[in-house]
């Protein structure tokens, strides 16, 4: 368990980096990345290359004792290459060019950009694979950040194409699959195949559905490309990638399965903004970010890296690129870094060593200020963070969580592609679900739909419109308490309404049936009442329950919560009453012990110790008796406080103050 920070040599005086890099090994950070985007410093001009200066940083860099992550520079081609192939830059949904002068200018369909690609990472893998300081390799920077998952050139056409082609053998199978007899859409051959933008009114949504699995599949074959030559060049060392949160463009397990581990760059101020929060919550939270919005990510990051996870980029201040950048609240960038390293971290790295005084991130903190050898206040908090890490000694292992998660990222690309309510986000739901079942002082395992669910006495499965046969059948499997939300199984792989009404393949084993769904606009809500109360907002289902007890029901008394023994389906989005009074009562039943948090405070178990963090302006007392090595009795604001793990204690003294 360690500290990190993204360094960039190419921005500084050369005889700085000696320098720097004692700094950083004096404030506790022991792995350096590098490189991510340094491509026309690496390569001026087609075949010239000029490595000396990255020599030279690597041997500072490493003569101090730090570890190097070296990033593939894939993230910013550089102009000239863009000139010699214009046909890389990717294009966007209106037919435009997106051009020249950020990052993330290619298109993963370009051929061209495939072999500039294997080019750079190969005289990269060559050039640097043994070098004695090189810990591993980050592929690219945040595959699909800025909406780059997305392109509609010719190349996209032609590959898409192709991929059908593979898919659908001939044009007969694929009209049936999409339906094209609506609206005679009906295709002669794979060539009469156009991308689904720039239609008049809606295109077809399993035309886009597939478009968009397409599209997602290139980026874990284009990542894989990169992976297999950093293995074949560079042995013994592991390759990661750093994910961006609220980035679900492409399916992350997909790329997870390349990589050695996952992992993922933690902006939880930034994304206040960007999460659909309500205002009141956004004011709540502006200083400090919600209690799950980092914590979310660790989980799936966790799941994603099949158990190991780093956060590459750490928000070490304000970042530059969210409608409003406030300061982070004294003590956050301490209590973000513990709390990464109580889900799981094996490393905290900070985004970036210091802030740049020049181009697009001027506005955006580091570790140190601008242009200056000084430590910023998050730099100050680093030095901290560092401090407890060794109070706290080795970690211990992350042990399953009792409660898994199914994230399916095919879900929230259906209700992208077909929302019916313009509120209903996957994403979403399966925020709030985590949210609720957190505030149990639960720990939280994300999976993905058709693993292995043996060991878990909760299966939370907020959305999973397309359930697989391999989905399916983990489910039958669970032993736990399991429980579905609305839209479950309500799409085939064609994204056809299945020939049995959702939720389609899980009819067995819920006893249920859906007859009509309506999405409620802002405003409107339906009353539940029952073994849980409170009311469904945004998206309400008519079940029948056919083979299933009617636990809470709608005035209309149709259901609204069923069991079918521990199988559970939730007719609609439950308001936070209504979602906490069902977690409350499916944790019960799951025979889990609930330590119910205030809103401002979350619990997370690591090895013998437990981990307490306080979001809010509120003092919570830890439980009675805790044998605290950590923080004290009292968790002030942005503390942290960790106790020895005794069972008997997890409860708190007093009812939580909200
Ligand atoms: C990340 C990106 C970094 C930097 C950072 C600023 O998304 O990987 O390169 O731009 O954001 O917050």
């Amino acid at each position: 368990m360690s500290l990190g920070v993204c360094y960039y040599p190419e921005h500084w005086p050369e005889d700085w980096w000696e320098r720097d890099a004692a700094r950083m090994m004096a404030l506790g950070i022991r792995h350096v990345r590098i490189g991510e985007f340094a491509w026309s410093r690496l390569e001026p001009a087609r075949g010239v290359f000029d490595f000396g200066w990255l020599d030279r940083a690597m041997d500072v860099l490493a003569a101090a004792g730090l570890k190097i992550v070296l990033g593939t520079p894939t993230a910013t081609p550089p102009r000239w290459l863009i000139d010699d192939y214009p046909g890389i830059l990717p294009v966007d949904e209106r037919g435009r060019n997106r051009g020249f002068g950020s990052r993330r200018h290619y298109s993963f369909s370009s051929k061209d950009w495939w072999r500039e690609s294997r080019r750079i990472v190969e005289v990269l893998a060559d050039r640097y694979g043994h070098h004695p300081g090189l810990a591993g390799w980050q592929t690219d920077n945040e595959y699909g950040c800025h909406g780059t998952t997305f392109s509609y050139g010719p190349e996209d056409l032609s590959a898409f194409r192709e991929w059908l082609r593979q898919h659908y053998q001939s044009a007969e199978q694929l009209n049936e699959a999409w339906g094209s007899v609506f609206w005679s859409t009906e295709l002669s051959g794979f060539d009469a195949v156009s991308l689904p933008n720039l239609t008049v009114t809606e295109a077809n949504p399993a035309a886009r559905m597939d478009y968009w699995r397409f599209l997602s599949s290139q980026i874990a074959t284009y990542d894989r490309m990169q992976c297999e030559i950093i293995r074949s060049r560079s042995p013994g060392r592991w390759i990661t990638h750093n994910f961006m949160g609220f980035t679900n463009d492409f399916d992350h397990w997909a790329v997870g399965d390349n990589l050695d581990f996952a992992s993922w760059d933690s902006y939880p101020i930034g994304f206040v903004e960007k999460f659909p929060f309500t205002e009141e919550e956004r004011n709540r939270w502006a200083e400090t970010s919600h209690p799950d919005l980092a914590p979310f990510h660790h989980d799936l990051y966790r799941g994603v890296g099949k158990g190991r996870f780093w956060v590459m980029e750490q928000q070490p201040g304000p970042v530059n690129w969210a409608p409003w950048n406030p300061v982070p609240k004294p003590g956050m960038v301490r209590l973000w870094t513990l709390e990464a390293m109580a889900h799981g971290a094996e490393v905290v790295s900070y985004f970036r060593w210091r802030q740049s005084p020049f181009a697009q991130e001027q506005m955006h903190a580091g570790l140190n200020l601008p242009g200056l050898q000084e430590l910023s206040p998050g730099g100050r908090e680093a030095e901290q963070a560092a401090q407890d890490l060794i109070l706290l000694g080795t970690p211990g292992e992350t042990a399953r969580a009792p409660v898994a998660l199914l994230y399916d990222y095919e879900s929230w690309w259906s209700t992208r592609i077909q929302p019916h309510g313009q509120d209903f986000r996957s994403e979403e739901l399966a925020f709030r679900w985590y949210e609720s079942v957190r505030r149990l002082g639960l720990d939280v395992d994300f999976v993905r739909p058709g693993a292995d669910l043996a060991g878990y006495s909760l299966v939370l499965v907020p959305g999973l419109v397309h359930a697989s046969d391999d989905a399916c059948r983990a489910l039958e499997a669970a032993k736990g308490v399991v429980l579905y939300g609305p839209r479950a199984g309500s799409r085939d792989r064609n994204f056809r309404i299945p020939e049995n009404l959702p939720p389609g393949p899980l009819a067995g084993l819920t006893g249920v049936r859906l007859r009509e769904v309506a999405s409620l606009r802002p405003g409107l809500s339906v009353a539940v009442q029952g073994a849980v109360g409170g009311r469904m907002i945004r998206w309400r289902e008519h079940l029948e329950a056919r083979d299933a007890d009617v636990l809470s029901t709608f005035p209309d008394a149709s259901p609204a919560l069923t069991a079918r023994g521990n199988q559970h389906y939730l007719a609609g989005w439950p308001d936070e009453d209504l979602l906490n009074a069902t977690m409350r009562l499916l944790v019960d039943k799951a025979g889990l012990d609930a330590t119910p948090l205030p809103a401002q405070v979350r619990l997370r178990r690591r090895g013998n110790l437990t981990y307490a963090f306080n979001y809010g302006p509120e003092v919570w007392e830890v439980p009675e008796g805790a044998d605290v090595v950590l923080g004290g009795t009292f968790l002030g604001p942005q503390e942290v406080a960790v106790w020895r793990t005794d069972c008997d204690a997890v409860a708190p003294r007093k009812e939580a103050s909200r």
